[in-house]
């Protein structure tokens, strides 16, 4: 076998350093060994944005970007949208393996029979104005839940680690469902921990046509929350393990991890491509809209990703959920101009030099707005999906003896030392 290591000459001194190489990687902190003079730092890597940076090791879910491969513990995630359901994956993703169906019966039960939120976080949930945003809602929530369960902040027990963990997945759909009639003026529904994790969700946000949720529209519901719930180390789970790092307890790490997600080029996206795809209103407006983005005045939203340089297996399951759920609902005619958008991109050099595909956000929005959801809501539908993520990944940074406080250098190219100047002298 050849020699497991990586050999750097430093041209500016002629000597060399040997690294282990490990996973195809090597220890970033060996080129502090390059140094010109005995008493400089030593080298660093400078990796903006984290392009090719390991920052952890997981053992949760896999992407090859290339390849077009999403796995979830091993599982393809095409298999686990067809055949299991949001909580056993969330199962599946906290503990790393599918649980057997008496496991599954009381993992179910256990969550179900946290949905109830305190009354001093509806109080919180109504508190905001009706044109708030629900992501600064939702933000602010899991927030306050931090000052609800102070023991929370125990974060080396893993007893209580767990109750957390029911805890946002049980309260944070009622949490949702409460402040979105809040803003309408509606009265709330209370959870009904009989029903599915989804189809009690549909059933809080009012979405429950002539009486009963839709077992279609619950099933496109369950999907979409798997399709979402964990994506390795994007921003928002990033930003969540930082936050972490410091101990902080996990309903500020996961606060922080909403927050991230809001933005319009991550889990914001699906809002986005709604707001385009309304602004287009024709598919004979897509030429000239593309040449907008060639341009670059403006963005194809849903399309691109820092990982998938193929189509993004997601993108697929949610198109053909799309279909499903339109034999209920009937169509929503934003489909056809995102059909033919996707069309005339993927046949546009721009988009085929540059490797951009729909990613997992193109087609779900037209799904959540066939299915009666607001525009500005789609983005916590996001963040629902991806909490088992989210807490999985967190559970594994606890326990990760490697990690430890998250702390970035920099490359400074300020000012050097100079004397403080009296405000009479400044020009
Ligand atoms: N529209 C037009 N051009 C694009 C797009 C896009 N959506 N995405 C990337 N490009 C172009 C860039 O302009 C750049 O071209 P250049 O090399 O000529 O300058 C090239 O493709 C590479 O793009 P980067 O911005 O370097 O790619 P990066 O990996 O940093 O960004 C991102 C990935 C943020 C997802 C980007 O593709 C994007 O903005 N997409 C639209 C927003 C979106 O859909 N976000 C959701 C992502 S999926 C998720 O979070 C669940």
């Amino acid at each position: 076998m050849s020699k497991q290591t990586l050999t750097i000459t430093d041209n500016r001194t002629g000597n060399t350093i040997e690294l282990p190489i490990e996973h195809d990687t090597i220890p970033a902190i060996g080129l502090r060994q390059l140094k010109v003079q005995a008493d400089d730092f030593g080298m660093m890597a400078y990796d903006p944005g984290y392009t090719n940076t390991a920052s952890c090791k997981s053992r949760i879910t896999y992407v090859d970007g290339d390849k077009g491969i999403l796995r979830y513990r091993g599982y393809p995630i095409e298999q686990l949208a067809e055949k299991s359901t949001f909580l056993e994956v969330a199962h599946l993703l906290l503990f790393g393996e599918l649980p057997t169906a008496s496991k599954l019966t009381d993992w179910n039960a256990r969550i179900m029979a946290h949905t109830q939120i305190d009354k001093d976080l509806k109080g919180v949930l109504k508190t905001f104005r009706g044109d708030a945003h629900p992501m600064g809602i939702l933000i602010s929530a899991v927030a306050a839940m931090s000052t609800l369960y102070p023991e929370a902040k125990q974060v080396h027990d893993s007893e209580i680690r767990l109750q957390q963990v029911v805890r946002v997945l049980g309260q944070l759909p009622t949490a949702v469902a409460f402040a979105y009639q809040n803003l309408l003026g509606r009265p709330h529904t209370d959870p009904d921990g009989a029903l599915g994790y989804s189809e009690n969700f549909l059933h809080m946000m009012g979405l429950t046509g002539d009486g009963e949720v839709d077992p279609v529209l619950a099933r496109a519901m369950d999907v979409l929350f798997i399709l979402h719930a964990d994506h390795e180390q994007n921003c928002s789970t990033s930003a969540l393990r930082n936050i972490a790092s410091s101990d902080a307890d996990p309903y500020c790490a996961l606060a922080g991890a909403v927050a991230a997600l809001y933005g319009p080029l991550h889990g914001g996206a699906n809002e986005a491509v709604l707001r385009m795809l309304a602004e287009i209103g024709d598919t004979k407006k897509i030429p000239a809209f593309l040449e907008r983005v060639k341009n670059r005045e403006v963005r194809l939203m849903g399309f691109g990703h820092r990982v998938y340089k193929n189509y993004d297996p997601r993108a697929q399951i949610v198109k053909k959920i799309a279909y499903e759920v339109f034999d209920v609902t009937g169509s929503n005619p934003l489909i056809d101009i995102a059909v033919a958008l996707e069309q005339a991109a993927l046949e546009d050099d721009y988009f085929v030099s540059r490797r951009l595909y729909p990613n997992v956000d193109f087609y779900s929005g037209i799904i959540y707005q066939a299915m009666g959801f607001p525009v500005e809501i789609f983005p916590v539908l996001f963040a629902l999906g991806r909490a088992p993520g989210w807490l999985a990944q967190w559970m594994e940074l606890m326990d990760d003896a490697e990690q430890r406080i998250a702390r970035p250098r920099q490359i400074f190219l300020g000012e050097a030392e100079r004397a403080y100047l009296p405000i009479g002298e400044r020009g």
